[in-house]
């Protein structure tokens, strides 16, 4: 994607060939800053620190975790090192797992001095791919969306709700929820966005506004409470959302606020479609709301809210009373039978065994 007018990975190599670019998340929508990531513990802060975010990104960026902790030290114990660092960063989002386990099987039985060369290449492919693949979600998403503007008789706009950011920022580029999106608004179907402003840390307002403004794609930027309302009032058509995690059963684990948003559409018969790609697929567990591990980050995130001041300057400012106990589970789940179709690189398929063992038979 472009931003003025340049365009953009995510994520990318330097060009000394061995230095990670990345585009700092936390500064966005104020400013639009890159940095350099140049050490296996710098990729650890990027990943918890949420400067690289969206679950295709964290598995991207893990992967370059590795190549630089294999530049330093390609031991054994080095690879060790690099592997429990990164699979420790963020614990929900199981493209990271993805990712590192890839690297330790490819890498493991290497000679050390082969190792930085090879990682460093596997994650140049894991990053091109992920383009592919999301390209792919956002075709058949746009198969999805044709069908429901013609179902609406090509009558004025169509409103689709999204939640978080699961656009090109989250991934290495186009997204997963909004690639479909981009692809609808290019080829001419005229789409508004809601966007719930996701807190606690609101990247929907923050990362998503800013990235459907960058293309053109026009939208609304509405409290994450009001989308119940909206949907009871036939303001919605269609929801679109991303997933860090899918169950072998098509359970989807996605931030926060998701499963209200996923009960208010079942409630209100609005289809509620989660955009995957296969690498988000944890084939190990079944049931999400008891498998999937829910990350709980820093109740300051919730106390606290962060934004550009009159004076430019970018600041927290406390909401709450001070010593004001607060939670902060960063994920939740969002049972199958609430998910009216899961959107992969192969195609559209129901949450269900069956759909996603349909669409991916060599899991069988
Ligand atoms: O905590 P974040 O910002 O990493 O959470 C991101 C999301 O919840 C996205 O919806 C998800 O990763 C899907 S990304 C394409």
């Amino acid at each position: 994607m472009k931003v003025h007018g340049k365009p953009y990975r995510s994520i990318w190599l330097a060009e000394d060939g061995w230095a990670v670019g990345i585009i700092d998340q936390t500064r966005l929508p104020h400013e639009f800053v890159t940095r350099r990531l140049q050490s296996l513990e710098d990729a650890v802060r990027a990943i918890r620190g949420m400067q690289v975010r969206g679950a295709p990104l964290i598995g991207a960026t893990a992967a370059y975790g590795m190549s630089l902790g294999m530049r330093a030290e390609a031991t054994d114990s080095g690879l060790d090192k690099a592997y429990s660092a990164l699979i420790a960063a963020r614990p929900t989002a199981v493209n990271l797992r993805w990712a590192v386990d890839g690297m330790k099987t490819l890498l493991a039985p290497m000679q050390p001095p082969a190792r930085a060369e090879a990682a460093y290449r596997r994650a140049a492919e894991i990053c091109d791919e992920d383009v592919e693949i999301c390209s792919a979600i956002g075709e058949h998403g746009l198969a999805l969306i044709g069908e429901a503007w013609e179902k609406k008789g090509k009558d004025g706009r169509l409103n689709v709700l999204t939640h978080c950011n699961a656009g090109w920022l989250a991934t290495v580029d186009w997204g997963t929820a909004l690639a479909p999106i981009y692809k609808a608004h290019d080829a001419g179907i005229p789409l508004h966005v809601w966007v719930g402003e996701t807190r606690p840390r609101n990247q929907g307002a923050g990362l998503t506004c800013w990235e459907l403004g960058g293309h053109g794609v026009p939208y609304t930027l509405i409290v994450d409470n009001a989308a119940g309302h909206l949907m009871q009032h036939g303001q919605v058509d269609l929801c679109i959302t991303g997933t860090d995690r899918t169950t072998a059963s098509g359970d989807v684990a996605n931030k926060i606020g998701t499963y209200l948003k996923a009960l208010a559409a079942h409630d209100n018969g609005v289809p509620f479609y989660v955009a995957l790609p296969g690498p988000t697929i944890d084939w190990t567990i079944g049931d999400g709301v008891g498998g999937i591990p829910i990350e709980e980050r820093d109740a300051a995130e919730v106390t606290r809210v962060a934004g550009r001041t009159a004076d430019g300057g970018i600041a927290a400012v406390r909401i709450a009373p001070e010593g004001c106990a607060a939670a902060n589970p960063a994920f939740d789940v969002t049972p199958a039978r609430l998910v009216s179709g899961l959107i992969t690189e192969r195609g559209v398929c129901q949450a269900s065994a069956e759909g996603l063992r349909g669409l991916f038979p060599e899991r069988g």
